[in-house]
């Protein structure tokens, strides 16, 4: 299915990461293995940063390849996003990729201070409560690092507004964190923002914060303790 893949490790090799061999052997982060992980990509780009941010934010989680997918909002029929046409069998699919997952790992350039229009197209036919019960870690790659906030700013609210209630520290990179790599085409990220992805998925080790029980199911209780 176009804009969908099942294996984000041979997806995303237009945007192939060139890690140092030091870079490359430091240890993963572990997850549950059968952790559903849904990427997406909210690059107009075909050779992109923020899609290398997003296949290096993979590779840094010891997650099964069979429980990951890939949604390129890219390759998506331009006219269903723009129509807004939610029955389109590619749009279905990725609506459907993101409702299997546990976490959402969500990257994008930064334009114009704020996340790439192509992105909000296809946020925009998510279902309301779309990351609702799911972890969502959002990345962002800028020319530089005056709209470091602007993951806060923008695109943490439309995160909030789809549900999400546990989402990770966002990692943004400025390009030249992620150096062009000599001979795979692909970028090399610095050891700063290989750190600050790592602690950023460290946060997967934290439970979501305790539910509060509905307020029907409690306030029976309290009426009872009070007629006493
Ligand atoms: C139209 C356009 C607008 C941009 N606006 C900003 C901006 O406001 N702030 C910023 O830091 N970088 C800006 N950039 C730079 C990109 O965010 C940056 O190069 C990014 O890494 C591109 O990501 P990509 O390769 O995944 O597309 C802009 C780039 C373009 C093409």
């Amino acid at each position: 299915m176009d804009g969908v893949r099942a294996n984000p490790h041979i997806d995303l090799r237009s945007c192939r990461l060139g890690l140092r061999p030091s870079l490359a052997i430091v240890p993963t982060m572990p997850t549950n293995k059968t952790t559903h992980i849904t990427a997406l990509s909210g690059s107009p780009s075909a050779r992109s940063r923020s899609t290398a941010l997003l296949q290096l934010a993979l590779t840094r989680l010891e997650s099964d390849e069979a429980h990951q997918q890939a949604v390129h909002v890219r390759e998506l029929p331009p006219a269903a996003l723009l129509f807004a046409d939610t029955q389109a069998p590619q749009i279905r699919a990725a609506v459907a990729a993101i409702e299997a997952a546990d976490l959402v790992i969500v990257a994008t350039p930064i334009y114009k201070a704020a996340y790439s229009g192509l992105l909000k197209t296809f946020l925009d036919l998510l279902p309301q409560d779309a990351l609702r019960g799911k972890t969502v870690l959002p990345l962002a790659t800028g020319g530089s690092a005056a709209h470091l906030l602007a993951l806060d700013y923008t695109l943490k609210p439309v995160l909030i507004a789809l549900g999400a209630r546990h989402i990770l520290d966002g990692v943004f990179a400025t390009d030249a964190q992620l150096q062009p790599h000599e001979t795979s085409g692909g970028y090399v990220p610095d050891a700063a923002l290989l750190q600050r992805l790592d602690r950023a998925l460290q946060g997967l080790d934290e439970a979501p914060a305790p539910r509060c029980r509905p307020a029907a199911s409690v306030v029976p209780q309290i009426g009872a303790a009070l007629m006493r």
